[in-house]
């Protein structure tokens, strides 16, 4: 009865071990997916969508992926939605240029900052329109 007890607590040893790689390996997997999903290296959205009907104005924007992808003057830009001053995810287009609208941080379309609370700039993405396709590359 002893050798059994002893034989069942290993292999219930092995099994939660087994089980504790798993759910590690799970745990790895769902962080590199949600790594992933934050600027991923290339984006496309399809501008015929309804969903981005706002970038078929000038000065619309549309969130995407934590970017922002505006139409500027039918020429389409777009940067992080996070603020390089104290990292809120407030960024929109307002006016030709990137705004955040917690302190009032502004930044040209290139990242360049244009007051104080923008001197760290902001990153911004190369995009590129075929047809209706419009790509943006971190
Ligand atoms: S976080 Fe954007 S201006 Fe302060």
């Amino acid at each position: 009865m002893k050798l059994e007890e002893k034989i069942s607590r290993n292999d219930f040893l092995k099994k939660l071990g087994f089980t504790g790689a798993s759910l590690f390996a799970l745990y790895s997997l769902d962080s590199c997916v949600n790594e992933g999903s934050v600027n991923p290296a290339t984006v496309t959205i399809d501008l015929s969508s309804s969903q981005y009907s706002a970038l078929t104005k000038s000065g619309g924007y549309v969130v995407v992926n934590n970017m922002v992808v505006a139409n500027n003057g039918g020429t389409y830009v777009a940067a992080t939605i996070s603020c390089s001053h104290e990292g809120k995810k407030q960024i929109t287009f307002r006016n030709g240029e990137w705004y955040c609208t917690a302190h009032g941080a502004r930044f040209s379309t290139a990242g360049k900052g244009l007051n104080s609370n923008a001197s760290k700039g902001l990153t911004v993405y190369t995009t590129s329109l075929s047809g209706n396709t419009l790509t943006i590359s971190a």
